[in-house]
């Protein structure tokens, strides 16, 4: 029987994040953005990832990235085609939801395509304006912003 297994990431799965990220982007769908090798090790400690135990692949990954005093956010969330509607995206964001109540923050959002999985989750959606002024920065350096945005902002809040 297949297994796999939860866990925070560790610098051996920078390669194999790099590769799902990509891979995910390469499809054209525009529901993630890839992620340099650069970036990836100094945001390592924001992600959690879904290891195929018999293959030692990364089949799962999803980050938690603090923003500001209050709200983190939930980004580069990706589950390989063949795991998908198996729970375990659902798992990856409960992980950095978790994550983001230990460090005392009690409201955590998300930009997403896929605003029904999010809902699904418990999230709800809510004007960007109302996000820190530094997620706007962000935006400003996405490649897809303003005119190919097909994003929304989604926010859960404890
Ligand atoms: C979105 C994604 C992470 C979902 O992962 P998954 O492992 O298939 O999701 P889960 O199996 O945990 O699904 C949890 C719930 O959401 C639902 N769901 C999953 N994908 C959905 C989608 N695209 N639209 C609506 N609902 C969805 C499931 O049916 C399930 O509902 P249930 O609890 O009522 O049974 C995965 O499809 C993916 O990697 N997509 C490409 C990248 C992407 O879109 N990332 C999101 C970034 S914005």
């Amino acid at each position: 029987m297949d297994s796999f297994i939860l866990r925070k990431a560790m610098v051996k799965d920078v390669r194999l994040i790099h590769e799902l990220l990509m891979n995910e982007a390469a499809t054209g769908e525009g529901v993630v953005l890839p992620r340099s090798y650069n970036d990836l090790y100094n945001r390592l400690r924001d992600f959690y990832v879904v290891e195929d135990d018999a293959t030692r692949n990364i089949v799962g990954c999803c980050a938690l990235a603090i923003t500001w005093d209050n709200i983190a956010e939930i980004r580069s969330l990706v589950v390989s085609r063949p795991l998908r509607k198996q729970g375990w995206g659902r798992r990856l964001v409960e992980a950095c939801v978790s994550e983001a109540l230990t460090f005392g923050l009690f409201n955590v959002f998300t930009l997403t395509a896929k605003p029904e999985f999010f809902e699904k989750l418990g999230f709800s959606l809510v004007d960007q304006a109302t996000l820190p002024q530094k997620v706007w920065a962000d935006c400003l350096n996405c490649p897809k912003y303003p005119d190919q945005c097909n994003e929304v902002a989604m926010q859960l809040t404890f």
